[in-house]
């Protein structure tokens, strides 16, 4: 069996034709032009009655082992985030909640997907302030390692920065940069998602933080990457966006380097100057 049907078979909530539809649509759009993309045509609702005994168990499980050393890791921004979003410990949070909190404060939306998205689709729904969330949440025997974004990787390990008014900036402009961008910008822009946005640290209160999603998400990486294992340590860099874009990553293991912001300023400017010479060769305005 392989992945996609077996997150079917563990997630009533995409098992419809809307969802159907909705993964086929955004499949599509991956080829269009990028001012043909309608992200829209993306998403879902979330039929939040659909989730299983099993399914808000599993919510209930990896917020219980993650919560307590969240408090320790996490960037406060983040933390400020993720305490005004009030998720229920022991119940898969409804978007319609998170958007009622992101509304008032940065207008950015979580909007329900079935699945993985192409790249383009992607970065036209962060263009717009949308952000595609899975709805899904990875089966029970794959509770360590996903390899693809569920709702706990999503809404419990990207949405809470999503409330910060600079971070919000921030991934607006990385998507419309994105979007229009041409090819000599993919792998650059796919670096720099994956040292900030997944594995980003920031220096908070003299010491290290975590930011990023994918350590959000894994207790192990998030341990190695603040504090190293004995004598053997990860390489923690400064923030500088040109290094980072020349910088390849792995995926399989642990991160060997780490990129450290000085605050969320500092990504949010080095983003904008960036995008403003991807979208002046395009064509495009910011
Ligand atoms: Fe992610």
């Amino acid at each position: 069996m392989g992945h996609a049907e077996k997150m079917r078979q563990h997630n009533p909530v995409i098992v419809s034709e809307e969802a159907d539809l909705a993964q086929a649509a955004a499949d599509a759009a991956g080829e269009l032009p990028a001012d043909q993309i309608d992200p829209e045509t993306f998403f879902m609702v979330q039929h939040w009655e659909l989730y299983s005994e099993e399914n808000h168990d599993t919510w209930r499980r990896l917020y219980a082992r993650r919560i307590d050393s969240l408090r320790e890791q996490a960037s406060n921004v983040f933390l400020a985030g993720f305490d005004a979003m009030n998720f229920e410990p022991d119940q898969i949070p409804k978007v319609t909640q998170v958007n009622d909190v992101l509304r008032s404060k940065t207008g950015w939306q979580s909007r329900p997907v079935p699945g993985y998205l192409p790249a383009k689709s992607f970065f036209a729904c962060l263009a717009q302030r949308k952000f595609p969330t899975t709805i899904t949440i990875r089966p029970p025997d794959e509770l360590d390692y996903l390899p693809e974004p569920d709702i706990f990787h999503d809404v419990f390990g990207h949405v809470p920065l999503h409330a910060d008014p600079v971070f919000a900036d921030f991934l607006q402009t990385y998507g419309k940069a994105a979007l229009h961008a041409g090819p000599e910008h993919v792998e650059p822009l796919s670096r720099l998602f994956w040292f900030t946005v997944e594995f980003g640290l920031i220096h908070e209160d003299n010491r290290l933080k975590i930011y990023g999603s994918g350590l959000m998400s894994s207790i192990g990486e998030s341990v190695w990457s603040l504090k190293g294992d004995g004598d053997k340590q990860p390489e923690r860099r400064p923030f500088d966006l040109k290094r980072i874009c020349d910088t390849s990553f792995e995926i399989d293991h642990y991160q060997p380097i780490y990129y450290v912001l000085d605050s969320f300023e500092q990504l949010r400017d080095a983003m904008e100057s960036y995008a403003n010479r991807v979208l002046e060769a395009a064509g495009q305005t910011a």
